[in-house]
């Protein structure tokens, strides 16, 4: 399966939200997503799948989206997740991967995010991109439910 990843337009937010809900147990609202899409310094990009018809190529279902802010020299990313039926096919490691080129061709000295310490796809995920695991936020999510700082550095 093909994937391309492109920046997220209002149309792709309805699909957005969904995989929003179905990945978070406090998922963000439509209207985050609609100021994050106003803001100079944010970005939403979404991955999506290309279907061929013969020999023509459509767009085919988002399956994925993240969003960052880039603010001076720190890439953070505030947002990323991947259509439950969609996992493990290397989509979120697509992601990751335009945002942190991105980062570099920006010229920026640093990819930050927060992870909750109990989510091991995700932490596993960042690990294999070589953020590190800077620190801890203590009960961040609530009660029992810490944050971990991670970052990768590019000096
Ligand atoms: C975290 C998430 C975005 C990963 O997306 P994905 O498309 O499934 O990830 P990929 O297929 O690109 O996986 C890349 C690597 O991440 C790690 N990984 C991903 N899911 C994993 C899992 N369930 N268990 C262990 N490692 C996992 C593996 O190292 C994997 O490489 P491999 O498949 O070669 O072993 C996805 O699980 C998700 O949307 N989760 C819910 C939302 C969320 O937690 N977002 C992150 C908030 S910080």
């Amino acid at each position: 399966m093909a994937i391309q990843i492109r920046d997220a337009t209002l149309r792709d937010l309805p699909r957005i939200l969904e995989i929003e809900r179905l990945s978070f147990p406090a998922p963000w609202s439509l209207a985050s997503f609609q100021r994050e899409l106003t803001l100079p310094f944010s970005r939403v990009i979404v991955a999506v799948s290309e279907e061929a018809t013969g020999k023509i190529a459509r767009e085919g279902p988002i399956l994925g989206f993240l969003c960052r802010w880039l603010i001076a020299d720190e890439c953070h990313v505030l947002n990323v997740a991947v259509h439950p039926e969609s996992r493990r096919l290397g989509i979120g490691a697509l992601l990751i991967n335009a945002s942190i080129g991105e980062a570099k061709a920006e010229r920026a000295q640093v990819v930050t995010l927060e992870v909750r310490r109990s989510n091991l796809a995700a932490r596993q995920l960042y690990r294999k991109f070589e953020f590190e695991e800077r620190r801890l936020r203590k009960h961040y999510y609530g009660p029992g439910e810490d944050a971990i700082i991670m970052e990768l550095r590019f000096d």
